[in-house]
Parts: structure tokens; C-alpha cells; sequence
């Protein structure tokens, strides 16, 4: 069976595109990354795609509609049959949105619809939340809305600042966002209006609680 081509578009870092390329380095893995693009020409993540001998460029943002029609082309040159989101900083054109719908995914470091658009670390701090987490979803044309594929939680603890909750999240990120384009890739979503409906999906059991149930045992010192 070919494996799904999956491009995967960025701002920065990278992380995210990372651990998809270490996922699809698994023979067993059924999606490849075909092709990455980045808005940013020094975008770091297009070294790891360099590394990992990924086809990669960068196409300067002049304006919304001429990235969306180039990064078009491209991706259908290319074969693409799903369009990942890994710390793309832009807002896409909305005819790309279209056109892409229902292929098109990206991860947001938010339990959503809580803390949409920027900073949501911060946001949730300010919140005052006890968890947050990260969310992988399809794309709609309204910023971090569409019908969700995965959520992991974490806790929020009382020594956290922005930094050490969002690399509490961004390690998270990394094994649902591989896991989200493994479930597309094996054609295991069906989407209901808002809902995702998974195929053969195990869903945790139990609750979470922050402070732990008392039940559960003894509050963690670490556990806030
Ligand atoms: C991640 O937190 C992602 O959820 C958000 O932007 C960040 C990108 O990080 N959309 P990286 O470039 O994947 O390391």
C-alpha cells in the first residue's frame, strides 16, 4: 500500500515537522513527508528537513494569495494528499482553506476552543486553569476552529511560567500530532459536522483531577 505524501508547512523551529519525520522513519509508518514549506527562508525547521533529505523551500510571504497559489501548485505537484500545520505562523488565504478542506490539519498548544490564537500558554496562566493540553484538528476558515482529531492533557502547576508549561505541551504535541496523521493516513476519521469519529479508537478511562483525588493517593509535592 503507497504511503499517504503529507506536506507539512512551518514558521520556525520545527519540532512538530521532527517528530513527524521521526514517525515516518518507521517502515510501518503510513504516511511520508513529501514536501515542506516554509514562509520564513530562515525558518530552522527547514535544516531538519535538509538532514532528513525531505524536499524543502521557502516561499517568501508577499502577499496571502500569492503564498496560498504557490504553496497550491507545489503541494499538488508533489502528490499531496494532506496538508500538516506545524507552527505555521500565518493565516492561510481562505480559497487555500477551501480547497484543502477536510485535508488540512494543524496542531494548536490549547485544549481548544479554550485559549485560540496567540500566546495561549500565557492565556491559560492567566486563566488560572488547572490543566491544558494541545489539540489536533481539521481545518476551518475561522483562526484554530474545526473539527478535533486529538487532545492531550496536561497539568498546569503552581511554579509554572510560560516556558515550562509549553514545553510540558510541546511534548505532548509531539506523540498526537504523528498519531493524528497516522489515524488519517489509515482513513480511520469521519467527520460529523463539528465531530471526529475514529475507528477502532480507545479512549482513556478515569478521570483527571489537579489536585489529585484524594482517593487516588497522596498529593504529589511537585503536583500542585
Ligand atoms: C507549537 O507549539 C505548535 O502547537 C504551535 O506552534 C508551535 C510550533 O513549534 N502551532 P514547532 O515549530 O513545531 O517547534
Amino acid at each position: 500500500m503507497p504511503r499517504l505524501k503529507i506536506g507539512v508547512l512551518i514558521s520556525g523551529r520545527g519540532s512538530n515537522l521532527q517528530a513527524l519525520i521521526d514517525a515516518a522513519a518507521a517502515s510501518d509508518y503510513p504516511a511520508e513527508i513529501a514536501l515542506v514549506l516554509s514562509n520564513q527562508p530562515n525558518a530552522a525547521g527547514l535544516g531538519r528537513a535538509a538532514r532528513a533529505g525531505i524536499p524543502a523551500r521557502a516561499i517568501p510571504h508577499s502577499s496571502r494569495e500569492a503564498f496560498a497559489a504557490e504553496a497550491d501548485a507545489v503541494l499538488r505537484e508533489a502528490g499531496v494528499g494532506l496538508v500538516a500545520l506545524a507552527g505555521y505562523m500565518r493565516l492561510l488565504d481562505s480559497g487555500f482553506v477551501a480547497a484543502w478542506r477536510d485535508r488540512l490539519v494543524n496542531i494548536h498548544p490549547s485544549l481548544l476552543p479554550a485559549f485560540p490564537g496567540l500566546h495561549p500558554q500565557r492565556q491559560a496562566l492567566a486563566a488560572g486553569a488547572r490543566f491544558s493540553g494541545c489539540t489536533v484538528h481539521f481545518v476551518r476558515a475561522a483562526v484554530d476552529t474545526g473539527p478535533i482529531i486529538a487532545q492531550a492533557v496536561v497539568p498546569v502547576l503552581d511554579a509554572d511560567d510560560e516556558d515550562t508549561l509549553a514545553d510540558r505541551i510541546l511534548a505532548a504535541e509531539h506523540v498526537i500530532y504523528p498519531l493524528s496523521v497516522r489515524l488519517f493516513a489509515e482513513g480511520r476519521l469521519a467527520i460529523n459536522g463539528n465531530r471526529v469519529t475514529i475507528a477502532g479508537a480507545c479512549a482513556p478511562d478515569g478521570r483527571l483531577f489537579n489536585p489529585r483525588d484524594a482517593a487516588v493517593g497522596p498529593l504529589a509535592s511537585s503536583g500542585g
